[in-house]
């Protein structure tokens, strides 16, 4: 064991009680009494260390575990307090649990998230920048899953919509997101987090929710992953999340962070088909 300057400074009882203690007070190795003052005025500095390493660390929380947890930590807190007991914001508009959706509107929110998965598969399928080619199959892909569904509503006698829209929120997503990937790893790489992990959490309580509601409790293939156990597929995507994003410096990190908002308002005004009745 190494005895460092510092550990004579701040012994605590343990140590004192350390046989190898013992020796070095013997031959008086430890701190000589005439520098007490010296002694104090180190320990002070080093707890001013200690603080400004502590601040540094408040600004990156979640950062020791991987970027996805820098992520979701900024992501939950953007959550209303009714949303997640992680969540900073004050409520706006009803509670899931008080939504009244309806089959239209529900079919709105699955149209528009199809644009979007859509959009999503085919830029890490184009991969503008290679680091993109890394999120293909992860076996967290919606489209395919969403054009069952569509299906399935459509064979029950449902019919989606007499035109295609020419501006939806699933439209002006969907194109933010194909210009932001052909110039902006970081940024891009936020909404893809955003959009599959928000589906995995919150996305699958509101679709549960809204079976209840609206379809006798059937379970869509959107809120099913046949590629594996979801939580393991969620974890490989961390895991490629986390080594992209150690090639990427501070201020790149601290940009796609910011992008979280962004995501959030997009995909807040798809959700707000199944929310507003109409
Ligand atoms: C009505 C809307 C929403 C509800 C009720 C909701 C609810 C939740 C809940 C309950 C969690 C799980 C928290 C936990 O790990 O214990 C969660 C996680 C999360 N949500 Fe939301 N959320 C909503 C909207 C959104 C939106 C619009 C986004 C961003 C586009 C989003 C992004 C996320 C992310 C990234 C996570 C973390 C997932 C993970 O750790 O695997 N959520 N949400």
């Amino acid at each position: 064991m190494a005895f460092t300057t510092t550990h004579a400074f701040t012994a605590q009882p343990p140590f004192k009680n350390h046989p190898q203690f013992a020796v070095l007070k013997s031959r008086q190795l430890l701190a000589p009494p005439i520098s007490t003052a010296l002694y104090r005025n180190k320990a002070r500095l080093f707890a001013v260390a200690a603080t400004a390493a502590a601040e540094k660390k408040k600004r990156y929380p979640g950062e020791t575990k991987g970027f996805v947890e820098e992520m979701r930590f900024v992501a939950m807190k953007l959550h209303t307090k009714d949303q997640s007991k992680e969540g900073e914001k004050e409520p706006a508009g009803k509670p899931v649990a008080k939504w009244e959706p309806t089959v239209e509107g529900y079919l709105k929110f699955l149209m528009d998230s199809k644009l979007v998965y859509d959009t999503l598969e085919r830029i890490v399928e184009k991969a503008a920048f290679p680091e993109y080619a890394e999120f293909r199959n992860t076996g967290l892909e919606r489209s395919e899953a969403l054009s069952k569904d569509l299906d399935w509503f459509i064979q029950q006698g449902h019919t989606l919509l007499p035109e295609p829209p020419s501006s939806s929120p699933g439209i002006s997503y969907a194109r933010y997101l194909e210009e932001l990937s052909e110039k902006d790893p970081p940024a891009f790489l936020c909404h893809f987090y955003n959009i599959y992990f928000a589906h995995s959490a919150g996305g699958r309580m509101i679709g549960r929710k809204v079976a209840e509601k609206i379809l006798n409790g059937k379970e869509l293939n959107f809120y099913r992953w046949e590629a594996g156990e979801l939580p393991e597929l969620l974890q490989n995507v961390r895991e490629k999340l986390n080594r992209v994003a150690q090639g990427w410096s501070r201020e790149e990190k601290d940009h796609c962070l910011e992008e979280t908002e962004k995501s959030f308002m997009f995909s807040g005004q798809i959700l707000q088909w199944i929310a507003s009745s109409s």
